[in-house]
């Protein structure tokens, strides 16, 4: 890892591990992209690709063509304005209503270190693996603005972090109508875009297509990174695979509205920009004030979307995620959603409590219906206090007897919501986002609250905070079940309204925030309406999310894949669940169930009173397998080797430790097919040199045989079955 800037030819170098990434400054003001790529050695003319030997000149020496050089200068970071015509990250409205800006180059600061990002989830440097950061200065001077564009390495890893800080340094106020995070302009290579997108219970499906003249985006202006698009876009080169192919990524350390862009222009660059979606926002910037965008992360590969995928999950083990579980077994929970909707009371739960303890698992989660008068869900979000006619004596009570069954106890919240039925509601109306005048529209029967307001969150924050201090809770289930509409705030005002998504998501981050610091010890797990708010800010808080709703096992085989090509599987939420599903009504096995949910913190989902004396002795033996696997799925090396989206037959993953060790693949054959023969699957990660036995066999494998010539998979008789091999060094 290392940063560096010569003077002799203007151009900075940040290194990472195996990457290179290179802006030079044109004409002494103009902040260029270089290059991005494999590592360098050695840049020597690297200036050339700014192109400023190219017609039109730059600008000092030609203001006569300053348009046309605008609307083809590789930017770092670009501005709306004065002649780039492509998507930009930067428009900024003065007083007098005038929308132009131009960023000069300053200066620069090479540091050890990386700041925080003040009330943003971010990267952060560790012990034994220090960052670096580089800092760009630069000014419009007609409006007194300053940038400061940050890029950070850290020694372990090949991402490349960058956010932008905007400072009024001027006399008057600024309206920032666009304040994007990072932009990446680089010549097209016939690139395709892969994004993740879907719907309620069908997250993060992969998509890709061809990036053609024109711009592709995915977004979100629903308030919540969404289920439907995902923070998230790399382009890659045609063809790119697992194993080769070129691929640049970012992703967005953000949890609100966002927008990920890609544009093939005239001269066939291709610009990727991604940030806080402009739609709707609008930042007051008053004299001497800042604004500090969230991070992206940058990831280049040149080994195709596997080495992306690792980069991803090792920042992300390594950078981000700050619970204290993130290196330990989480317990195995039992959650009653599926089990029983709001049809429960402290016996119930108990009962359940006894047969999982038998079971071997280790914890229960009580969720949605627990509070106020709430048996349905249209109403007492807000009301967080015990409904003591279906839990007898408080939590404290009920806490007690499922501990005295031997599990810790997990509680389900909603705290970012309102019921128009409901005491909140009718004491502060005016605490819900909505516009005055119009009938707000619902959602599941219920408004967002207002957390830009100071007051609310404090509400909140308390109303969360005492239930946890009132009894010996250690899991809690941070839900969000409905997306933005009528956005109005009483509590801002009008020149600020467009500042109201954005402070919402400031308000939550201080919630959580609040919430880790008070409670270090408790096992947060953020959902949103299954995975509608799955993405890098929120894992800063919580080591894990809930993935989906749907719990079907083969429609998580899709869900999962697209969530970790991404993110660790240590912090994919999944659970077993009963058949017929309860989404799809499809019936597979139970051990396939259990070999899916593996793939991420595993857990179950179900009325384990109902099931027969044979399940329950499955549950015991998928335990058994979580504890016998959990330390490679939480911390070993991922390699996705097959997709059933795209076989339409099967699917297979491996994990890997990290010194080859052991692996364990997993291999769901969805579908059967007549006639067929042994699958050859190749492993990855092993030690060549090793030989390895298959646990509960005698059989011995090469690990090279294994990772080159492959392990033979014998097909099974019917739709919907899986396996776990387990492959152990001797
Ligand atoms: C959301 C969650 C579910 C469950 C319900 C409760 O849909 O994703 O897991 O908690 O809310 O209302």
């Amino acid at each position: 890892m290392s940063i560096t800037f010569d003077k002799s030819t203007d151009i900075f170098q940040l290194n990472t591990k195996t990457t290179s990434y290179l802006i030079g400054i044109a004409d002494g003001k103009y902040v260029g992209h270089i290059y991005y790529g494999k590592k360098l050695d050695n840049c020597q003319g690297g200036y050339a690709l700014l192109r400023t030997e190219e017609r039109p000149f730059v600008p000092s020496a030609n203001m006569r063509d300053k348009a046309g050089f605008a609307d083809g200068f590789p930017y770092e970071y670009s501005t709306a304005g004065v002649g780039d015509y492509r998507e930009s990250c930067l428009s900024v409205r003065t007083p007098q209503g005038h929308r132009v800006c131009e960023l000069a180059y300053l200066g620069y600061e090479i540091f050890d270190g990386k700041r925080e990002l003040p009330g943003l989830p971010s990267t952060f440097e560790i012990v034994g693996a220090p960052a670096q950061t580089l800092e760009i200065t630069c000014k419009d001077a007609a409006l007194g603005l300053t940038a400061v564009q940050s890029y950070s390495v850290f020694e372990d890893s090949d991402a490349v972090v960058r956010s932008v800080r905007l400072i009024n340094e001027g006399q008057q106020p600024l309206y920032i109508e666009r304040a994007l995070s990072a932009c990446l302009d680089m010549d097209d290579e016939s690139f395709e875009m892969l994004t993740l997108t879907g719907s309620w219970a069908r997250e993060r499906h992969i998509t890709r297509c061809p990036v053609t003249y024109g711009k592709h985006a995915v977004s979100s202006v629903r308030g919540c990174s969404s289920h439907q698009e995902h923070p998230f876009a790399a382009l890659v080169t045609p063809g790119t695979t697992q194993d080769a192919g070129e691929v640049y990524a970012m992703h967005f350390v953000y949890s609100g509205n966002f927008l990920a862009l890609c544009q093939k222009s005239q001269h066939d660059s291709v610009r990727m920009v991604m940030g806080i979606h402009p739609e709707g926002f609008e930042w007051v910037l008053k004299p001497q004030d800042s604004f500090q965008t969230p991070e992206v992360v940058c990831v280049y590969s040149d080994q195709g979307l596997g080495k992306m995928t690792r980069t991803l999950h090792d920042l992300y083990r390594g950078h981000l995620i700050r619970s204290p579980y993130l290196h330990k077994k989480r317990p195995v929970l039992i959650n009653n959603w599926e089990a029983t909707y709001f049809d429960f009371d402290s016996d119930k739960l108990v009962e359940i409590a006894k047969d999982a303890r038998e079971a071997g698992i280790e914890m229960l989660v009580m969720d949605d219906g627990w509070f106020g008068k709430r048996n349905l869900d249209d109403n007492s979000l807000g009301d967080w206090t015990v409904n003591e006619e279906k839990l007898p004596g408080g939590l404290p009570a009920l806490v007690e007897r499922v501990k005295a069954e031997g599990l810790s106890f997990g509680i389900w919240f909603e705290p970012e919501m309102v019921s128009p039925d409901s005491d909140l509601f009718r004491a502060h109306p005016d605490w819900a986002i909505q516009v005055p005048g119009r009938a707000p529209t619902q959602s599941r029967a219920q408004y967002v609250l207002d957390l830009s307001r100071p007051e609310v969150v404090d509400y909140v924050y308390g109303c969360v905070a005492k239930i946890l201090r009132s009894a010996d809770i250690s899991y809690v289930k941070w839900d969000m079940n409905r997306q933005f509409t009528d956005l109005g705030s009483a509590f801002l005002p009008p020149e600020r309204q467009g500042e109201l998504p954005h402070r919402y998501i400031l308000g939550v981050y201080e919630l959580q925030e609040r919430l880790v610091t008070e409670f270090p010890e408790l096992l947060l797990e953020n959902c949103a309406g299954g995975g509608g708010r799955f993405d890098p800010g929120m894992l800063y808080y919580s080591p894990q999310i809930w993935c989906s709703d749907d719990t079907d096992a083969v429609e998580r085989l899709a869900i999962q894949e697209g969530t970790a090509l991404l993110y660790p599987l240590s912090c994919m939420g999944a659970h077993v669940s009963a058949c017929p599903n309860h989404i799809v009504g499809r019936g597979t096995p139970f051990e396939t169930r259990g070999h899916v949910a593996l793939g991420g913190t595993f857990g179950y989902e179900l009325d384990i009173t109902k099931l027969s004396a044979e399940e329950k002795e499955k549950v015991t033996k998928q335990i058994g397998l979580y504890h016998r696997y959990n330390h490679l799925i939480r911390e070993g090396v991922y390699y996705r080797i097959a997709s059933w989206r795209e076989n339409h037959l099967y699917d297979c993953w491996e994990v890997a430790a990290e010194d080859g060790g052991e692996a364990a693949v997993t291999y769901v054959q969805v579908l059967a097919s007549p006639n067929s023969r042994s699958r050859k699957i190749r492993l990855k990660g092993l030690d060549e040199k090793a030989v390895y036995r298959l646990e509960g066999t005698e059989k011995i494998f090469a690990g090279q045989m294994l990772m080159y010539g492959g392990v033979l998979i014998e097909p099974q008789e019917g739709d919907y079955v899986s396996q776990v091999l387990h492959f152990v060094r001797v």
